[in-house]
């Protein structure tokens, strides 16, 4: 019988990304929602692994069967890496990203493009029945822009320039931001350790 990996999320455009990456692999791959599993997990950890793992552990709990989950967020340099870990509840969940981003622009009014560095961080922690834990931290680093540009993507994508595009994420397509993204990278990674045990 196919092994099942459970991903630890409710957001679907997770879920597809999940399995554009994990595709390949002899198993079948499950939302929470698929599998059962409804579970309101709080993020309390201090670091995107702690907070990957901590819901991975959750959703571990509730089922006999190999358990993934992720945290991400946004690192901007100059305002010492936040919002970082708070990136989702950055000026409250309800403040809507235009907002967010304005007010983030804003900051960072006047600073020079040297010191605009920023990255998307994501970690994906992989929880196995037998007890075992893996972690995986995928990066991309890129510079706050000077205004918001792009239609595509989410979040602070808008905001978030990478070097070698010199636009915003939001104006890459899926499949170009998938290809270099922090959430792309760190699957790639989890998905060499699954491999080895599927
Ligand atoms: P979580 O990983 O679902 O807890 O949410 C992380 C938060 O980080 C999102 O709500 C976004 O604000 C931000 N974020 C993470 N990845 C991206 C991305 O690829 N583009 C834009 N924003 C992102």
């Amino acid at each position: 019988m196919k092994r099942k990996i459970i991903f630890a999320t409710g957001n679907r455009n997770k879920m597809r990304e999940i399995r554009e990456i994990l595709g390949g692999l002899d198993a079948e791959i499950l939302s929470m929602n698929e599998a059962g599993i409804h579970l309101d997990i709080e993020e309390n950890g201090t670091t995107f692994e702690e907070n990957a793992l901590i819901k991975a552990r959750a959703a571990a709990k509730a089922a006999n069967e190999i358990v993934l989950a992720d945290d991400s967020g946004l690192e901007i340099d100059y305002l010492n890496k936040e919002p970082g870990v708070y990136s989702a509840r950055y000026m409250g969940e309800d403040t809507s990203y235009e907002i967010k981003n304005q007010v983030l622009l804003e900051r960072l009014s006047g600073v020079p493009k040297e010191q605009r560095t920023a990255r998307f961080v994501c970690a994906v922690a992989a929880v196995f029945p037998e007890g075992e834990e893996i972690v995986k931290r995928g990066v991309i680093e890129g510079y706050i822009g000077e205004k918001p540009e792009g239609e595509n993507g989410f979040g602070y994508d808008p905001i978030f320039y990478v070097e070698k595009y010199h636009c915003s994420t939001a104006a890459l397509s899926r499949e170009e931001k998938n290809a270099i993204s922090h959430r792309g990278n760190a699957l790639q990674a989890i998905r060499g350790e699954l491999e080895k045990r599927i």
